[in-house]
């Protein structure tokens, strides 16, 4: 376990460290941000954000809950969203899930964890929405990466029916929102070919990228 005073050298340390790079680093970024990327992803420790791509402290802006859910009602995510789209003018919305997201299997288990079990019902409502695929999984390790994927593909499907990025597309902005899925055990992102932008049919994206989760987890392992 680190002491505070041993997280407080390290601070210092990084700080130094960056500051050689380019003195002009930290001035430069206190008087502005300007991200390409808002980045809505887990909050489980083993998935630290800037880290997995290799981005620098102004280079994405990040929101994380547990088992990165986009929910119509968070008024927080929904914020981030509204804040990183209107005033940043971000590009790009990514949402990252990960394999052995401890949030999902907790959801597929239906085990009682207390309050967050209300959170979790959001990822239970998606698990109805594909029990026949989850159910045609050969056994449970199958099933929680299918599922780690299919919430991925379905929170992108809910930023895209944000009012926030509707009204960006309807103003004519090229605003892309696309979904990944990160590996804890080989430290890798995949693409899960759920990418939506301005005139793309969302439904159809989410139809053919839950397709070919469930051919990877279903059909070919
Ligand atoms: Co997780």
């Amino acid at each position: 376990m680190k002491t505070e005073r041993q997280l407080f050298a390290n601070n210092r340390a990084w700080a130094r460290a960056i500051d050689a790079r380019d003195p002009e680093f930290f001035a430069k970024l206190s008087q502005q941000q300007a991200p390409q990327y808002l980045w809505i992803g887990c909050a489980d420790s083993r998935v630290p954000a800037n880290e997995i791509v290799g981005l620098l402290p102004g280079e994405l802006f990040v929101h994380r809950n547990v088992a990165n859910v986009v929910v119509h009602t968070d008024l927080n995510c929904l914020s981030v969203i509204q804040y990183a789209v209107d005033v940043l003018g971000v590009d790009e919305i990514i949402v990252c899930g990960h394999y052995g997201c401890g949030g999902v299997a907790a959801a597929l288990a239906q085990r009682p964890l207390g309050l967050i079990d209300n959170w979790l019902r959001h990822i239970q409502d998606a698990m109805r929405r594909h029990r026949p695929l989850l159910d045609a999984c050969r056994g449970p390790a199958d099933r929680l990466r299918l599922l780690c994927e299919l919430n991925v593909i379905e929170q992108v499907a809910n930023v895209c029916q944000t009012t926030m990025v509707q009204g960006a597309w309807a103003g004519g902005r090229d605003l892309v929102v696309r979904g990944w899925i990160y590996g804890l055990d080989d430290g890798l992102l995949a693409d899960l070919a759920m990418r939506v932008g301005r005139g793309d049919d969302f439904e159809a994206r989410l139809r053919t990228a839950v397709a070919a989760a469930a051919t990877r987890s279903i059909s070919e392992r």
